[in-house]
């Protein structure tokens, strides 16, 4: 038996016997007595028990904020922790943007404050832009009861325009120290077990050993078991680790993201490929949740509402299947049979995910309606691909999620389409045929007439955006 090591604000700790399944934030503030870091929600939403996480990737010490109330605790192995208690100097100075929250009068109770000390520590530690759009981005994930956000936001403008401010946490000692610690690949407590395996075999040899454990990437569906449900989940395997599944490649075809690929890895390529996946890309969750979060966790979740895959159809996007006996590739529109079903068979995992690029002659838009813009599941989420020659429709696909028990592409809408006119009218057959592909149900999320309607603004939307001379995308405004 190995135990969970890492450094916590600098300090090598090491964790031998507590549940493996336990959260880091309980850990924090249970067992280490660290309670700076909140429990509000514990289910990702609030931002209150943020810290920081430096991890090796591709040799770099990259620090993001992440959720601790979502994290198992051999999720850190090999990570350096920083939490609010860290932040300061051993003088009791300080940090700049601890201070940069005092001077703008952005605290009041002071229970959100650790969660956006830690937002902005690694929104500055990334060195962005001190743009506004960045600085909502960095702290979207964050929620405040009594201050109001204005004067958060003015204290992270400070410290995102003054560079000195950028006091040192990414230090080469912290990345010397995490290359030395000795990997974690066998974490048992109480009769759980957590595995990390670190190549495609062990994994495999994993999955073979222990047929019903749960497979673990980012976390973001799985940790709620565990932080709102209290489960003692028995046996977890970790895909964190792998390194096969790790890659993002594009060639002149396509674009490949590895099975463990998190949102915040794959957006560059988004940006470079597809812009209007980007833009989606940044609305799922937070930042907390897509610095963990994957691809293809959410491919596998196959959940109605999953924002990835109304793009993943239209764009033929497919998935490579890999087991002990060998790799499969299916399309992502096979990939998903019903209500959080896929094809995915005992023992075999999402190896890799293939997006054919565009071409200049598509047209391609991914648009999400929630009942908030930040940090909010969708009530509807749409993607459209459009290829023209001249102004007919040659081609046209068009896929929808939230109007039925799993996303499906609109295949009367689209036959409607074909070979017609692409000039901006909007004729009422259209809105007959999206009828006849979905029988939306009515949630607390949207009634069924409210889906219907949003299903066709959505179509609309993107006639008007590829007809008219200016498009305007609404989250420009
Ligand atoms: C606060 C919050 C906000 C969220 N917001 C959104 C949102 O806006 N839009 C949205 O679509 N989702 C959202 N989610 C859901 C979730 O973040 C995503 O579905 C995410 O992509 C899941 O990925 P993960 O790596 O965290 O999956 P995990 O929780 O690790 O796993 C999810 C499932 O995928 C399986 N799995 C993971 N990797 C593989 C693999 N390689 N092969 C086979 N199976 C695998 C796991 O076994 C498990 O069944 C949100 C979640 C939270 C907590
Ligand atoms: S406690 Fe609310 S996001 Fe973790
Ligand atoms: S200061 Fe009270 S919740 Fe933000």
């Amino acid at each position: 038996m190995s135990a969970v090591r890492f450094l916590l604000n600098g300090e090598l700790r090491a964790e031998q016997s507590v549940s493996a399944t336990m959260t880091v934030l309980d850990w924090l503030r249970g067992i280490a007595g660290l309670t700076g870091t909140k429990e509000g929600c514990a289910e990702g939403d609030c931002g209150a028990c943020t810290v920081v996480l430096g991890r090796m990737r591709n040799r770099e010490l990259r620090y993001e904020a992440v959720n601790s109330c979502l994290m198992m605790l051999p999720q850190i192995d090999g990570c350096a922790v920083l939490t609010v208690e860290g932040v300061a100097t051993a003088d009791g100075t300080l940090h700049p943007v601890q201070q940069a929250l005092i001077d703008a009068d952005a605290t009041q109770c002071g229970f959100c404050t650790p969660g956006f000390v830690m937002a902005m520590l690694a929104y500055q530690q990334g060195a962005e832009p001190p743009s506004d759009a960045l600085i909502h981005e960095a702290l979207a994930g964050n929620l405040c009861r009594c201050t109001g956000y204005r004067s958060i936001v003015d204290a992270c403008r400070h410290v995102a325009v003054d560079p000195s401010d950028r006091r040192g946490v990414a230090t080469s000692q912290t990345a010397t120290a995490l290359s030395g610690l000795p990997a974690s690949k066998d974490y048992r407590s109480g009769g759980q077990v957590f595995l990390t395996p670190r190549t495609f075999a062990e994994l495999h040899q994993a999955l073979a050993q222990y047929p019903d454990a749960i497979l673990l990437a980012g976390g973001t569906d799985i940790g709620l078991r565990v932080s709102k449900n209290r489960e003692a989940i028995p046996v977890v395997i970790s895909t964190v680790a792998v390194t096969e599944l790790a890659a993002i490649t594009s060639d002149a075809q396509a674009l490949t993201l590895g099975g463990t690929v998190t949102y915040t890895q794959a957006l560059p390529a988004f940006d470079a490929h597809f812009p209007a996946l980007a833009a989606l890309v940044r609305r799922i969750g937070s930042r907390q949740i897509r610095n963990l979060g994957t691809i293809a966790g959410n491919l596998a979740t196959a959940s109605p509402i999953g924002d990835m895959l109304p793009s993943l159809f239209v764009l033929n996007a497919s998935v490579t299947l890999a087991s002990q006996s060998g790799q499969r590739t299916v399309s992502v529109a096979d990939f998903v049979t019903g209500y959080r079903k896929t094809v995915l068979a005992p023992g075999e995992i999402i190896a890799t995910i293939r997006i054919p690029l565009l071409t200049s002659k598509h047209c391609f838009a991914a648009y999400k309606v929630a009942k908030r813009f930040d940090q909010d599941i969708s009530t509807v989420v749409a993607a459209f691909l459009l290829a023209r020659s001249g102004t007919t429709v040659r081609e046209f696909r068009a896929a929808y999620g939230g109007m039925a028990a799993r996303v499906t592409r609109a295949s009367h809408l689209e036959a409607a389409l074909s070979g017609r006119a692409w000039n901006g009218d909007h004729s009422p057959d259209l809105a007959s045929a999206l009828a006849r592909d979905f029988t939306p149900m009515s949630d607390h999320r949207g009634s069924a007439h409210y889906r219907m309607q949003v299903a066709v603004g959505l179509l609309r939307r993107f006639q008007i955006e590829t007809t008219s001379v200016a498009p305007a995308r609404v989250e420009a405004l």
